[in-house]
């Protein structure tokens, strides 16, 4: 059997007021959004850096530069999906990715099954392959700039070369 490939993504981006809360494609209900060129999605975007690492394409910023006035206020789920079509295209497939998001607020628990339902469309697997685990940071200095309170993602994943 050949070995899984695999792939380490993280992502961190500061809550500001007066944006939507989306994490995982799923809108979240709080006072603040995250900040960002695109939606500030930071999962969709470790997911996104786990998946081209394991499969040995770069990064995110490679592929859907920031500075590329096509990817403001991009749909990050949409970047995530072609990331998989560049995994497929490799002739590799998903085994399973493992998630923590670091967020002191909201609870994200109420929202585990719906980001898990949405990555996996998203990423065209069974839900099963994915896993959500979401920590307090409890004061880890971890701020963005200002000490802004962020919530941050880290992502592994282990690919697998088709049959
Ligand atoms: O980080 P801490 O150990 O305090 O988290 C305890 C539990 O609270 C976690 O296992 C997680 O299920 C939940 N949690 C959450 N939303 C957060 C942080 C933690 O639902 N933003
Ligand atoms: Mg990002």
């Amino acid at each position: 059997m050949t070995a899984a490939r695999v792939g380490l993504g993280f992502d961190s981006h500061a809550l500001v007021e007066g944006r939507a809360l989306i994490i995982g494609g799923v809108r979240i209900e709080h006072t603040h959004g995250l900040h960002g060129h695109s939606d500030g999605d930071a999962l969709a975007h470790a997911m996104t850096d786990a998946l081209l690492g394991a499969a040995g394409l770069g990064d995110i910023g490679q592929h859907f530069p920031s500075s590329d006035p096509a990817y403001k206020d991009a749909d990050s789920m949409e970047l995530l999906r072609r990331s998989m079509d560049l995994v497929e295209a490799a002739q590799l497939r998903l085994g399973n990715a493992d998630a923590t998001l670091y967020a002191d607020a909201p609870r994200l628990g109420p929202y585990r099954d719906a980001m898990i339902q949405s990555l996996a469309m998203k990423l065209r697997v069974e839900p099963d392959k994915l896993n959500l685990k979401f920590k307090t940071l409890e004061g880890l200095p971890l701020g963005g700039a200002g000490g802004a309170a962020v919530i941050a993602a880290h992502v592994i994943v282990a690919l697998e070369a088709e049959a």
